[in-house]
């Protein structure tokens, strides 16, 4: 039984459908509950077993109820997905040069990316711990392995997610809980697609390209110049879910491209 967050969206759908695929039951958790039940939708038309909750990450007291509502309605849980993430406000001004990025932003950053995984680890880890077998796999980024300068305040959420993940996985560890983080590199999604416009605005060489010329742009500058898919990240957490992961804890598996190689 699996919780995931941010389900609603491009890579939360690609790691509810690879999990389905596992046989795994799945409670499907977004701020935006619509989104969360289309994709619970979308698992049980495909002969999974899933169900859809609303859950905003920034408020400890909705991750302490949605970690009860799933342990009720899936008869347990064993594995959480903390993908839910933002790359600033709505608002959005990216950070180059540095003068232009706004407190809003980096607060909206750190509220979702770290404070809301920080949350529901703390929410889900006694549960994990008291059944002596356990699953936690943080969405960090690439940006998170080697920071871009146009969003500084996201790569250091993610570089956050990595070392909190370290360090709560070594809290962990003697009770059978591994903790691991996965960093994407890049995925066509609505996050992309907004961040695409706002670099067509910023950077040199870009004007006049479509939002999916930019991503394609960046995808062309990662040794296998190869986009990744909501499966490719799907299939990684799937791996580190499963019992063949059981002596992998404290890492930080780029799925990238070979984009960062340290
Ligand atoms: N798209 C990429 O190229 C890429 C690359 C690296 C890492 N990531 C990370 O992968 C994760 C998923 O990104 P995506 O591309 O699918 O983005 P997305 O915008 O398509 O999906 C993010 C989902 O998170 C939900 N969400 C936002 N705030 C929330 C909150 N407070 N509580 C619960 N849910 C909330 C949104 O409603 C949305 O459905 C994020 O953590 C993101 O930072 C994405």
């Amino acid at each position: 039984m699996a919780l995931v967050t941010g389900a609603g969206g491009g890579i939360g759908r690609g790691i509810a459908r690879c999990l389905a695929e596992e046989g795994m039951a799945l409670a499907l958790a977004d701020v935006v509950p619509a989104g969360a039940e289309a994709a619970a939708a979308e698992i049980e038309g495909g002969g999974g077993r899933a169900v859809a909750l609303g859950l905003d990450v920034t408020r400890a007291g909705e991750c302490r109820s949605a970690v009860e509502e799933v342990r009720s309605r899936l008869g347990g849980l064993h594995v959480v997905v903390n993908n839910a993430g933002v790359i600033g406000s709505p608002n959005l001004k990216l950070g180059l040069p540095l003068a232009d990025l706004t407190e809003e932003d980096w607060d909206a950053a750190y509220a979702v990316n770290v404070k809301g995984v920080f949350l529901l680890c703390q929410a889900a880890l006694p549960h994990l711990q008291a059944q002596r077998w356990g699953r936690i796999i943080n969405i960090s980024s690439r940006a998170g392995r080697d920071g871009r300068e146009t969003i500084p305040h996201y790569s250091a959420s993610k570089a956050a997610v990595i070392i909190f993940s370290q360090a709560l996985a070594r809290e962990a560890a003697p009770h059978g809980v591994t903790v691991n983080a996965i960093c994407p590199g890049l995925i066509w999604s609505p996050m992309w697609e907004r961040l695409a416009q706002l670099y067509r605005g910023k950077l040199p060489g870009l004007a006049g390209l479509s939002p999916r010329e930019v991503f394609d742009h960046f995808v062309a500058q990662t040794p296998l110049r190869r986009e990744q898919t909501p499966e490719d990240v799907g299939r990684a957490v799937a791996f580190l879910a499963s019992e063949d992961a059981r002596t992998i804890t404290g890492q930080a598996l780029l799925v990238d491209s070979g984009a960062v190689m340290h």
